[in-house]
């Protein structure tokens, strides 16, 4: 059996919602110490809906893959389903991750909870 599903790899080499959201109103940064991996998740929000979702991640193809997926497990959602999102169910939705890659969708899971924080505290000062 081939080390990654052929969506790891199609995620990989076409990945979707790359680039910077200029307006986003939730902005997330996570890192792995032990790969030095790291993923920037922004979110644009109205109405409680995650209206666009853009990613930058400097890391490892299943980082790049986990990424791409999870940004289009979350577009158009409600943040309520947004912030169930897990990273086995973004493993899953690749058709799996070797074990030593799990890490990787654990940062995609991160970044776009650290985002959804963001989001809440700037909803607070404004
Ligand atoms: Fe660190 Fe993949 S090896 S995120």
């Amino acid at each position: 059996m081939a080390l990654y599903s052929e969506k790891v790899m199609d995620h990989f080499r076409n990945p979707r919602n790359v680039g910077v959201i200029e307006d986003a109103n939730g902005i997330g940064e996570v890192g792995n110490a032990k790969c030095g991996d790291i993923m920037k998740m922004y979110l644009k929000i109205e109405d409680d809906v995650v209206q666009d979702v853009k990613f930058e991640t400097f890391g490892c193809g299943s980082a790049i893959a986990s990424s791409s997926m999870a940004t289009e497990m979350i577009k158009g959602k409600p943040i309520s389903e947004v912030k169930e999102l897990t990273n086995k169910a973004v493993a899953e939705a690749l058709d799996g991750l070797p074990d030593y890659k799990m890490h990787c969708s654990v940062l995609a899971e991160e970044a776009i909870k650290s985002a959804l924080d963001d989001y809440y505290s700037r909803q607070k000062t404004e």
